[in-house]
């Protein structure tokens, strides 16, 4: 039986963060907190944009997480606050249907798309009340998973508060599913790795079934996040959904061209898997059915033998509507090859070769290039950043997360490591006040931490 996130009874006053955060909820509300939920961030170490097509992604928890004070009651209502006061507070009543509003993606309503997901998950029809105060370490839009880990902190509150129980497994898929409502068709790769992640480890994350693997990383070397400063929010943007549609067309046209019913099949890995084909196959496939030219809706709609109705309905997403050209050979190379890379990344640190440090960091600088050139899904900043790194003692350097901003991880040789960031902080940093201003909390070193849990005052 798969287990349910930890539960933790712990000494608050022996932990700053905790304790602070109660002392604010204890100002704010007049009672002390029942529990505390903590979910965490996560960097990408390899396997960028390919868990929505169905391929395996290699990340690791970070520090940086969510944590959110909770009390319950029968008040009938819940009310969120954030320690951030940017984040205005939001109240609910339990009674009333919650309603996403995805043209607005406010802090409030990734909380709500947690609490939706359990209310759904149990069909619980009037909620336990509960008041909270969220405390964010994650920095915003910046390829960390904030956002997910948001709403992974959300549905265990919620389900701690309404006495429900669900494994580590059944938490990620519910959380994957219930970010939706605020528009974006991500994979499940974040909210995968915020439950099922484990000190020490990073992960091998598969899909359907959902599990996770440890992928032990070799002891030389260090991954070091770097971020750009440059925002991205997959919310407020449509770049991230034009990318999963362009992906689906993608795989009902290779679908079609190999004589299969192309109507069944909305993820790149399915076509493989139908197929029995390697990945390598699977690229010479992309070559031989595919043509680099952007494809119009009409081509399309022709090749497939669909009207455009049913072009709008069933393959663009609400907010891809506009969508007039697709690029759908570079968006299957691109996947093909990265899924192959994963494998090869987690061969690498199971094997343990001499040169695995230098391994690695060759996989990482292909995975960026290709997402900077086949899924152009970088931007002008990041891979500046990312050839500083590289410029400054990293092995390897490469996006992490959704891109078009936001982090660079770096695989840095251990007795390098001082001498990187000094190098980084120069280059990249220091020469711009405002990236000078945001630079303790965007270049730090980092190591694989533990999942979400629940924490008790003893
Ligand atoms: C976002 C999504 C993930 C994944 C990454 C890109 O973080 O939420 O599911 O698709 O982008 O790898």
């Amino acid at each position: 039986m798969e287990a349910n996130p930890p539960k933790f009874k712990t000494a608050i006053t022996a932990n700053e963060r905790l304790q602070n955060l109660k002392n604010t909820f204890e100002t704010k509300y007049g009672e002390s907190p029942l529990f505390f939920a903590y979910a965490p961030g996560r960097v990408n170490l390899i396997g960028e944009h390919i868990d929505y097509c169905g391929y395996s992604v290699l990340p690791m928890a970070i520090e940086q997480s969510i944590l959110s004070a909770v009390s319950v009651s029968n008040s009938g209502t819940i009310t969120l606050a954030n320690t951030n006061p940017q984040y205005k507070d939001f109240t609910v009543l339990c009674s009333e249907d919650i309603v996403i509003d995805r043209e607005n993606p406010k802090w409030h309503y990734y909380f709500l798309c947690g609490v939706k997901g359990i209310q759904e998950k149990f069909g619980i029809a009037s909620l336990a009340g509960m008041s909270c105060v969220v405390d964010g370490t994650i920095p915003p839009s910046s390829g960390l998973s904030s956002s997910s880990a948001l709403v992974c902190c959300a549905g265990l509150a919620t389900m701690e508060a309404n006495q429900k129980s669900l494994s580590k497994v059944a938490l990620a898929e519910l959380c994957a599913k219930c970010e939706r409502y605020i528009g974006t068709e991500g994979g499940g790769m974040d909210q995968s790795i915020s439950f099922l992640a484990e000190t020490g480890t990073a992960k091998l994350i598969e899909f359907q079934p959902l599990r996770a693997t440890d992928v032990k990383l070799p002891d030389g070397a260090v991954f070091v996040i770097s971020n750009c400063c440059v925002e991205m929010n997959k919310a407020a943007s449509s770049h991230f959904n034009i990318r999963v549609v362009e992906c689906r067309i993608a795989t009902k046209m290779l679908a079609h061209a190999r004589g299969l019913d192309s109507s069944r099949f909305l993820k790149l890995a399915q076509v493989q898997t139908e197929l029995k084909a390697s990945l390598e196959e699977m690229l010479v496939m992309v070559d031989e059915v595919l043509h680099p030219e952007p494809y119009s809706r009409e081509e399309i709609c022709k090749a497939l033998g669909v009207t455009s109705e049913l072009f709008n309905t069933e393959l663009l997403s609400a907010n891809t509507q506009h969508m007039t050209h697709f690029k759908l050979h570079q968006r299957a190379k691109h996947v093909y090859s990265e899924a192959a890379r994963v494998l090869q990344f987690k061969n690498v640190c199971d094997t343990k070769p001499a040169e695995s440090v230098r391994l690695l960091g060759d996989l990482m600088n292909q995975s960026h290039a290709s997402c900077r050139d086949l899924y152009e899904c970088s931007c002008p900043e990041l891979d500046q950043l990312v050839d500083i790194c590289l410029n400054s003692g990293a092995v390897g350097s490469r996006l992490t997360g959704a891109g078009w901003g936001g982090c660079a991880v770096s695989m840095v040789p251990c007795e390098k490591m001082e001498s990187f960031l000094k190098a980084v902080r120069e280059a990249y940093y220091l020469p711009d006040p405002r990236r000078a201003a945001m630079e303790k909390q965007s270049l730090f070193v980092t190591k694989p931490g533990g999942g979400a849990s629940i924490f008790l005052e003893e």
